[in-house]
């Protein structure tokens, strides 16, 4: 079907759509244009029509950047079962690159009972998704913010365990050469580890960073040197050569994990 214009990542990440709220026929349209699969933005358990009809709504750039249902669920499934390999009873989960929430909302679906909170520094895309999470009823606390400027608002208790979720935008980072560069990402990863690990340097943390399956190996090691116990997935959910990962490492303490389960990174 020609649809004139086509609806695209340039268009709705980089282009005229990427500050607009877009219409349902739009999310399925880049989903169709893009992927040939108009529920491509499967989001919060929902598909387009679904949650565009509970009054859900999304910015092009959002609709490009949010991590979608199969992989916001693979990740909280990995991230609970290294959770549960620690003492806490507790534990606090911070995003502070919300975007959507939706990597919030399926941590939250594998660790319920956690405290979440999100950082989301675009006022538009804060805005929308403030909202998002409210119709949904939630119980996240969204603050739109720079990561950097609000973590003292996060304070989990020493006896708490913190999972946070690393996925900034990639910006230049990901190279058609080499990959992934976790050095090169805005903010940094290797800064952003860094910054968690001086602010909670009294608490057990897990970084899970999203990652792609094309990945720089230097940056790897300059970001799992900083780690006590780290590990990688590659989750089999896009064809080859376009599937995302998880980069998983503790710090201040090492997971105990079954023999099958310690793939070290
Ligand atoms: C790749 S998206 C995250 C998508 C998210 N995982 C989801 O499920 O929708 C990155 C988000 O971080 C936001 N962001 C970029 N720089 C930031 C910063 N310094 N502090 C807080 N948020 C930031 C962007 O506006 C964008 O919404």
């Amino acid at each position: 079907m020609n649809h004139g214009l086509e609806y695209n990542r340039q268009l709705l990440l980089l282009g005229a759509k990427r500050n607009a709220v877009l219409e349902l026929s739009e999310v399925q349209r880049y989903g169709t244009d893009s992927y040939g699969d108009p529920d491509y933005v499967t989001i919060y358990g929902l598909r387009p029509a679904d949650w565009f009809a509970k009054g859900v709504r999304l910015l092009g750039r959002t609709a490009v950047e949010c991590t979608r249902d199969e992989l916001a669920n693979a990740v909280g499934k990995e991230i609970a079962a290294i959770a549960a390999s620690g003492a806490e009873a507790a534990h606090v989960v911070l995003d502070p690159f919300a975007g959507s929430g939706n990597t919030l909302y399926w941590i939250l679906r594998h660790l319920p009972g956690a405290r979440a909170t999100g950082f989301e520094l675009d006022p538009k895309v804060f805005e929308l998704t403030r909202a998002n999470l409210s119709i949904l009823g939630l119980p996240v606390t969204i603050l739109n913010a720079d990561y950097a400027s609000e973590l003292s608002n996060v304070a989990p208790a020493t006896d708490e365990l913190l999972v946070t979720f690393i996925a900034p935008p990639w910006g230049e980072a990901l190279s058609a050469k080499s990959g992934l560069d976790l050095r090169r990402t805005t903010p940094a990863v290797t800064e952003i580890v860094d910054l968690l690990t001086k602010q909670y340097r009294h608490n057990r943390l897990v970084c899970a960073v999203q990652v792609h399956e094309r990945l720089d190996h230097a940056g790897v090691r300059e970001i799992t040197q900083r780690f006590d116990w780290s590990a990688l997935s590659i989750f089999d959910l896009n064809p080859p050569g376009e599937r995302h990962g998880l980069l998983l490492g503790t710090i201040g303490w090492v997971p105990r994990l079954g023999a099958a389960a310690a793939n070290h990174a």
